[in-house]
């Protein structure tokens, strides 16, 4: 594999503070925005500044860093306390995407396991912990990436949803990742982004990443996967996962489902790309996921068209889950597996 280079950094720690880039920007605008305060983090991660799942899990460590430090810099009163708090705030600000809590707890273990150190000294440990989850972090892209690039022949069609990419972890993503490693390894591929309604992760963001890095890139709404898949085009689709149950159903964008659905329908083959951080064990299935409902003004306002009228009402889930039955393999750090080797490769 050549190596894969990318022109933006999606999240980075340096002297104290978190940058990132503004994710609500783009493709517009390229902004970095510099982050000294946990709750301004907390914002971030809710409003989709910051977004998918392995980077609002490092967005999550280093906003523990923030709050620890700025208990330090007031004087520690209650640092366990208050840092047991803010990890409460930090791990509740989005539900679905199990990552988030997962790097909390790991904070928090941090934390627990030193309770007898100094808070000056229990800060230098998490800020350590963060920085190792975000170094991890970009580790697993590439194992996935270099497992997940096996499954790909030159001249795929490889359709895609919503945005597992670059922007997605602090890494080269999950299921752009192994895209981005079978381009750099010479396979010429062919990408199909959906838009992915309501916030259109695909249009703006995967379509960027993907142009922005040399990859042959084709842009689709949402409901013309039927016909494209029917056309032939498509060798295989990977998508990313917020959460995978034990049992290998797995939550990932709302329209996810459908993609599946219409997938198996034609024989396709249907890959979630995730790391061991979005694989949840405490969860048995799909019903016991919890799916993130967003403001219905994120549907009802489509930019350049008149708004809707009247009393109506919206269906606005962030998220849904596809039956591990539909899904051919998961694309994980630990090698391309079946969901019934999940509870057995992924025990603690
Ligand atoms: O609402 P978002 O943009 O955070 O949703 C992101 C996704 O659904 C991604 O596919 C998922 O987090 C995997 S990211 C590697």
């Amino acid at each position: 594999v050549n190596e894969i280079k990318l022109p933006f950094k999606t999240i980075e720690w340096k002297n104290g503070k978190l940058t990132l880039i503004d994710q609500r920007l783009l493709p517009g605008r390229v902004q970095y925005v510099d982050y000294g305060n946990y709750r301004d983090v907390i914002v971030a991660v809710k409003n989709l500044t910051v977004r998918g799942a392995p980077a609002i899990g490092v967005a999550a460590a280093y906003a523990m860093v923030l709050a620890s430090a700025e208990l330090i810099m007031t004087g520690n009163a209650d640092y366990m306390a208050k840092m047991e708090a803010a990890s409460r705030e930090i791990g509740a600000a989005r539900p679905t995407a199990v990552n988030l809590r997962w790097a909390v707890d790991r904070i928090r273990k941090i934390i627990g396991d030193n309770s007898a150190s100094t808070p000056r000294k229990i800060h230098e440990l998490i800020e350590a912990e963060a920085i190792e989850i975000e170094t991890e972090d970009k580790q697993l892209c590439l194992a996935m990436g270099s497992h997940g690039a096996e499954l790909i022949d030159g001249n795929d069609g490889i359709m895609t949803h919503c945005n597992a990419g670059a922007l997605a972890t602090a890494g080269i993503g999950t299921a752009l990742g192994v895209i981005y490693t079978a381009a750099f390894s010479d396979k010429k591929i062919k990408v199909y982004s959906t838009e992915t309604r309501p916030l259109d992760q695909g249009r703006r963001l995967t379509t960027w990443e993907l142009a922005a890095s040399g990859l042959d890139v084709t842009l689709l709404c949402d409901n013309m996967a039927a016909s494209l898949m029917s056309s032939g085009a498509i060798d295989k689709v990977i998508v990313g996962a917020d959460r995978i149950a034990a049992n290998g159903d797995t939550a990932n964008k709302i329209g996810t489902y459908n993609i599946a659905i219409i997938a198996d329908r034609f024989g396709i083959p249907f890959y979630v790309a995730a790391p061991y951080s979005t694989i949840d064990l405490n969860t048995a299935d799909g019903t016991e996921i919890p799916i993130e409902f967003r403001d219905t003004n994120e549907i009802a306002d489509v930019t350049g068209y008149a708004g809707i009228r009247g009393n109506i009402s919206i269906y606005a889930p962030a998220f849904d889950v596809t039956p591990n039955s539909l899904i051919t393999g998961y694309i994980t750090d630990k090698g391309v597996i079946k969901s019934a080797d999940i509870k057995e490769l992924f025990a603690a």
